[in-house]
């Protein structure tokens, strides 16, 4: 039984966030991380062509800004090496490939009780932790929809955290499934590798440029939201046309509206629309039915595929191994007050990474919660 002072589960973005906040603070914790490096999403899981898609002004982590030469929208690799020199920087040591089981807080002695275990090894290790930090991710396990007849595709089908490049699918007919960033994204890069695509967009979705965003999450911070909305539907109307004869259909509700009620990004065009037009990419309903290498789509349009992309998503785990945290999480591992009160639970407990706001949520967190548990050491030793 190892006693800790603070424990954070998961060194992605929000897990060293949240370590360097403390650090800052002289305030000491163990970070566990289940993969065998930090950040494994950014370094394993996500395709080669990503830039982030917010202007790096929105991607800062507490306490290090990024070099002045860096461009407006970070390449990946960029990324990765701000986390390399975000680690050195503030001296973060995760112990990886430690997997955390289960969390309980002891109500008597006022302690978090966590199992894990040792990976490499297969060990189990034991903390006592006066206080617990969640920063397992929003994005922790992939998300794959019931689609009938999957199971019996004969075609290669894979979720979008394993896809990296358009290159391995030059003249086979893939389908990409979702139309979030990643599925439009992934489909422009298919179709310019010369895989013959296809995309399935089920529900409305704000298309958008990534510099009509960027004017819009600056306005937004001294006008109406509504206000706002109203300007960058007008832009992008403009920009895109009607796309609902593409089978795109534009949201009623505006684009930082939904953002801040369900998280739901827009999308930002990276030239997939123009590709779409062209019919160099062709957008299909809904599945309905899987056969062979055969999908058959709503409306009754059907096709032969080689190969699927799911982009469709991720969702949390924390609720399959945090017990006693029903104040924080509900039970999609989603926490259960809005923001900006999402962070902090009843016992000790936190959440860092999960208010669907990216970077720059998850920077503000880690500060809110670095500071909360100075306070709360502060008045424990007064
Ligand atoms: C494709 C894609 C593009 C994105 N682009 C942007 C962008 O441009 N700008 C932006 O602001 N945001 C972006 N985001 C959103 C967000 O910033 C990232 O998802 C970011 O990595 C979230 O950081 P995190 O630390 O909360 O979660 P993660 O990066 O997922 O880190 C959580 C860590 O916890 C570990 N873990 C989980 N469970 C356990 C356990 N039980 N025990 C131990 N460890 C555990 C995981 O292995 C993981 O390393 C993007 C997300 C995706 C998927
Ligand atoms: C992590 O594991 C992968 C295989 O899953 C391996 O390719 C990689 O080199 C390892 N990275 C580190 C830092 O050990
Ligand atoms: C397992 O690994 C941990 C940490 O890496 C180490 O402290 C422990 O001694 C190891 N146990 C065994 C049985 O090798
Ligand atoms: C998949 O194939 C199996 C075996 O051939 C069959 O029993 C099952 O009904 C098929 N599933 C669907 C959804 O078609
Ligand atoms: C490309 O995909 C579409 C949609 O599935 C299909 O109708 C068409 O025949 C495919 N073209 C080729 C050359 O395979």
């Amino acid at each position: 039984m190892e006693d800790v002072l603070v424990l954070i589960v998961g060194a992605g973005p929000a897990g060293l966030a949240t370590a360097a906040c403390l650090s800052q603070l002289s305030i000491p914790y163990v970070i566990v991380e289940r993969e065998n490096c930090s950040a494994p999403l950014w370094r394993k899981h996500m395709y080669d062509r990503l830039k982030l898609h917010l202007a790096k002004e929105f991607c800062e982590l507490p306490h290090m800004s990024y070099p002045l030469d860096t461009p407006t929208y970070i390449p990946k690799s960029t990324f990765i090496k701000y986390l390399d020199d975000y680690i050195e920087c503030f001296q973060i040591q995760p112990r990886y490939l430690t997997v955390v089981e289960s969390s309980t807080y002891d109500i008597d002695r006022k302690y978090w009780s966590v199992v894990a275990r040792d990976i490499d090894n297969c060990t189990i290790v034991n903390y006592m932790a006066k206080f617990l930090v969640v920063a397992s991710g929003e994005n922790s396990a992939k998300n794959i929809p019931a689609v009938p007849g999957l199971e019996n595709f004969t075609g290669v089908s894979i979720h979008s955290s394993s896809y990296k490049s358009g290159i391995t699918y030059s003249g086979r007919n893939v389908l990409v499934v979702g139309s979030g960033n990643s599925g439009m994204e992934i489909a422009y890069d298919l179709a310019s590798h010369g895989a013959n695509t296809s995309i399935v967009i089920r529900s409305p979705v704000h298309v958008m440029t990534k510099e009509i965003i960027r004017l819009g999450m600056t306005l937004v911070r001294r006008l109406p939201m509504k206000m706002v909305d109203g300007l960058v539907v007008m832009m992008a109307n403009f920009k895109f046309g009607d796309l609902s004869r593409y089978g795109i259909m534009r949201p009623k509700k505006g684009p930082f509206a939904l953002k801040s009620e369900n998280g739901r990004s827009a999308v930002i065009d990276v030239g997939t629309i123009d590709l779409i037009k062209k019919g160099n990419i062709k957008v299909q309903g809904e599945i309905t039915k899987i056969k062979g290498k055969t999908i058959e789509f709503q409306v009754g349009n059907e096709g032969s595929f080689d190969a699927i992309v799911f982009a469709t998503g991720y969702k949390s785990t924390a609720n399959m191994w945090l017990k006693n945290g029903d104040d924080l999480l509900n039970t999609e591992g989603l926490p259960k007050k809005e923001f900006p009160d999402h962070w902090k639970g009843e016992t000790m407990l936190y959440c860092a990474g999960f208010a669907r706001r990216g970077l720059a949520g998850i920077a503000m967190d880690a500060k809110n919660i670095a500071n909360d548990i100075k306070h709360n050491i502060e008045s424990m030793s007064g």
